[in-house]
């Protein structure tokens, strides 16, 4: 890849010298659940910065967080096998032929780790002389310094900074300052790998986006995405959304209410009701699929209701899809069509029952072939998998789509306006003052 702007800004590995030196590599290999892989995507995109790592003569040691194993309340870190880095680490392991150490440290109850044992500077020796292919370090979450905010911060971050020569973060999923994506730039020489720049590149082709710009965002949860939703709504020419989102949408809109969607996301929805009152950027999907339950799609039970039907005051059950028929309607078919850039953080439907919504969307996204379409959001990405297989592997190598690894990052990111006021990101720019001065 070529560095093009991003060199100006940003310490790019290809400037590091790693030649036999130890190279600490941040990944976000964050893709098991309760032992299970569930999608490598993340970890082959990473392969790459991997092997130009060893191609250069370095000696990797690898780091990833798996899940959410601290209790944000009470701050106890919860070290079971369901979340540790085993099968991240035998699908490397697999993949690459090599054979990677993983070191047990004493785990203290609900403490989690306490720090990196000195034992492990032997190791580290038996890597740099070859003896070993490569180190991959328990969960970063498990150590209790990665989200401290006191002692054990500081010195996780020494400790991880003293057991390497150069420090690279490739972890564009994890947009949050951690020990191990944030305080160890400040002990370090530090770069951004491939996957890292590459995702910032086509982030920029989301913010400065090719118009028409059509955005399509969903979820579960109205509150947490209202940030983003609002910085994408400035941004984009049309707006199609789905899931809570829309039905939220829906009831402040025509005055309906509709089983669980709460009064709080109702009130929220108004606002944004209000700014599309004059610039009329939201395509309304004129379909909706309601539910008597929301346990399966029962015979009897569904029904689809038309948007246009709605009278104050109605009263329905869950929303839980969007009808195909939806995306044939002129005002949606003509916005997908003309767009120049798509951008889909969306699972339309409450899944796995109701799937329909999801997989009639991605479709009619690929019908436009000229316009860049980018997906971001691990569920996003999931179900396009899921549902449209073949469509999914037709496109991964085209030019036209891209998959970004993390979907918070890429909100984050389009709330700030920027990537570069993304932490982690933060900290390598000002590594880079750092390595300048040298
Ligand atoms: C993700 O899966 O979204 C990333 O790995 C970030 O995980 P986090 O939200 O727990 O930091």
């Amino acid at each position: 890849m070529k560095p093009g702007t991003l060199s100006k800004r940003l310490p790019l590995m290809q400037e590091a010298d790693l030649d036999g030196k130890i190279v600490l590599v941040r990944f976000d290999h964050n893709v098991a659940k309760k032992g299970v892989i569930r999608d490598p995507y993340r970890i082959d995109r990473t392969l790459g910065t991997l092997y130009n790592i060893v191609e250069r003569g370095g000696r990797p040691i690898l780091m990833t967080h798996i899940g959410r194993p601290r209790d944000k309340k009470t701050g106890k870190i919860s070290c079971d096998p369901g979340n540790s880095v085993k099968p991240v680490v035998e699908y490397l392991e697999q993949k690459l032929h090599t054979d990677l150490y993983v070191p047990e440290f004493n785990i203290r109850g609900d403490d989690g780790i306490a720090g990196i044992d000195d034992s492990l500077h032997a190791v580290v020796e038996d890597l740099r002389n070859r003896k070993i292919g490569g180190i991959y370090l328990p969960n970063t979450r498990w150590f209790h310094g990665e989200e401290d905010d006191g002692f054990y911060r500081n010195s996780f971050a020494v400790q991880l900074a003293d057991i390497a020569d150069v420090y690279i973060n490739d972890a564009f999923g994890s947009w949050q300052p951690h020990v191990s994506t944030y305080d160890v730039t400040k002990f370090i020489p530090s770069y951004a790998g491939f996957l890292m720049q590459q995702e910032i590149e086509n982030l920029n082709r989301v913010l400065d986006p090719e118009r028409p710009f059509l955005a399509v965002v969903a979820g579960a949860k109205y509150d947490t995405k209202i940030g983003p939703l609002y910085a994408i709504y400035r941004k984009a020419d049309s707006l199609i959304l789905g899931g809570i989102i829309y039905n939220a949408y829906l009831c402040a809109k025509y005055g309906i209410t509709v089983k669980g969607v709460s009064k709080e996301d109702v009130d929220a929805a108004k606002e944004l009701v209000s700014m599309d009152k004059e610039a009329g950027k939201i395509a309304e999907l004129p379909f909706v699929v309601e539910s008597e339950s929301i346990e399966g799609k029962i015979e009897g039970k569904y029904r689809t209701v038309s948007v246009k039907d709605f009278r104050e005051g109605d009263k329905y059950e869950y929303f839980l899809d969007i009808d195909p028929a939806s995306f044939k309607d002129k005002r949606i078919s003509e916005a997908i069509l003309n767009a120049k850039t798509i951008f889909v953080n969306a699972v339309m439907g409450f899944t796995p029952h109701f799937p329909l919504g999801s997989k009639a969307l991605d479709e009619a996204i690929d019908e436009n072939t000229t316009a860049l379409k980018m997906y971001g959001g691990g569920d996003t990405l999931q179900e396009f998998k899921n549902l449209c297989p073949g469509l999914y592997l037709s496109v991964l190598d085209n030019a036209k789509y891209y998959f970004f690894t993390g979907g918070g990052t890429v909100l984050t990111a389009i709330e700030e306006g920027s990537p570069y006021g993304l932490k982690p990101v933060q900290a390598l720019m000002e590594n880079k003052e750092k390595i300048d001065k040298r």
